[in-house]
């Protein structure tokens, strides 16, 4: 189906149901726990709601069409989706590679509950990730980085883990499906938030895997029921309804973040712009290769922390806020956070307004 359709159609295409006649084009949301069982002890698919869910089901089937995979599973957020598949692969005595640049629980994590276990724990620079990939047993990429926007080449990395005999998962968090498909460029398994740019109403916190190797999954899958990190029902079917719209909403992103990187590449106020679409972007070779758009998430740096506590002041359209991927354009300084960044470094999460609007506000507020 890839082939055939274009992205928008694709997501309205993925949560729609079957054309039966008197039926709700959209599925209702199936809010159980407990599942009438037969008195004969047979098996029904649905028991009990840690184990399986109908929402959960239309919802997993979305998101593996959209990834490309065979199969999707859904978590209670990215974290719980992250950190299942990192039990499942990451074992006493394994080398684990994690980004030291990328989304920074995930390192925490692994060095704090991972190598207290046994788990060699190798922080590596986005950059360098192919290079410390050497002797890895489980690789984790994140691409483009959250917060710094550099792109790992995937093609080469997914060939090097391949002749090494590791497993590598990739976080498609910021790129989303439609700006990539991981498994396509031979990742073994992909992992993301859908709280961001999936979900995009900045109302509701999920995780997915996606992958097509069945034992692996079915191992996935094992470590949800056990550890019970599920998604609830009704979170399951807020997910599914926006993703009919998310083509679009991604779609307005990436056209927003594109006409404000190239707007404040030239602006005095702005020491420098990363965004994997501008031409001149160290990584924007890989990202044609590789990528489709390139994501609604610009990053900058000003000239103090101030600057940019001012640029939000001043603005009419920009919002504080710690996330990305909804509908209103946020900033975020992500020194607060931790991370290895400039005080006067911040994230810009583009939204779905009017580009010449955003465009305009930026402007009045740089000023
Ligand atoms: C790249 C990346 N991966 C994973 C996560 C974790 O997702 P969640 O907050 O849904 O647990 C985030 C959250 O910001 C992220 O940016």
């Amino acid at each position: 189906m890839d082939g055939l359709y274009g992205d928008s159609t694709r997501s309205v295409k993925a949560v729609g149901s079957e054309p039966v006649s008197g039926t709700p084009v959209v599925s209702p949301p199936v809010l159980a726990s407990t599942f009438h069982l037969s008195p004969n002890e047979a098996e029904p698919l649905d028991k009990y709601g840690r184990y399986s869910n109908p929402t959960w089901r239309r919802l997993e089937s979305a998101l593996a069409e959209l990834e490309g995979a065979a199969a999707a599973l859904v978590f209670g957020s990215g974290m719980a989706a992250i950190t299942s598949v990192l039990r499942v692969l990451a074992k006493p005595g394994a080398k684990l590679v994690v980004p030291a640049d990328g989304y920074h629980q995930v390192r925490r994590y692994a060095k704090e509950y991972l190598a207290p276990q046994g788990v060699t724990v190798v922080e590596a620079a986005s950059s360098a990730m192919c290079a410390a990939a050497v002797d890895a047993d489980v690789v984790l990429a994140e691409t483009p980085t959250n917060p710094g926007l550099d792109v790992v080449d995937l093609h080469r990395l997914a060939m090097d883990c391949r002749r090494r005999g590791s497993t590598l998962v990739v976080d498609n968090t910021t790129a989303t499906p439609f700006g990539q498909q991981p498994l396509s460029m031979g990742a073994d398994l992909v992992v993301a938030s859908a709280t961001k740019a999936l979900s995009g109403h900045s109302d509701l916190i999920a995780g997915y895997v996606v992958g097509s190797h069945p034992d692996l999954m079915a191992a996935v899958e094992q470590e949800r029921l056990l550890a019970g990190a599920i998604l609830g029902p009704f979170e399951a079917w807020l997910l599914l309804r926006s993703l009919g719209s998310a083509g679009l909403r991604f779609d307005r992103q990436c056209q927003n973040a594109q006409a404000l990187a190239v707007m404040l590449r030239t602006h005095p106020s702005v020491r420098w712009v990363r965004y994997p679409g501008l031409p001149d972007d160290p990584s924007h070779q890989i990202a044609t290769q590789q990528m489709k758009r390139f994501g609604g998430l610009v990053a900058i740096e000003l000239k103090d922390a101030d600057s940019v506590h001012a640029l939000v002041d001043r603005s009419a359209l920009l919002v504080a806020t710690t996330s990305f991927g909804g509908i209103h354009t946020s900033v975020d300084r992500r020194i607060r956070w931790g991370d290895p960044v400039s005080d006067a470094f911040a994230r810009i999460a583009l939204g779905i307004e009017d580009t010449d609007d955003l465009i305009s506000d930026f402007e009045r507020a740089l000023q």
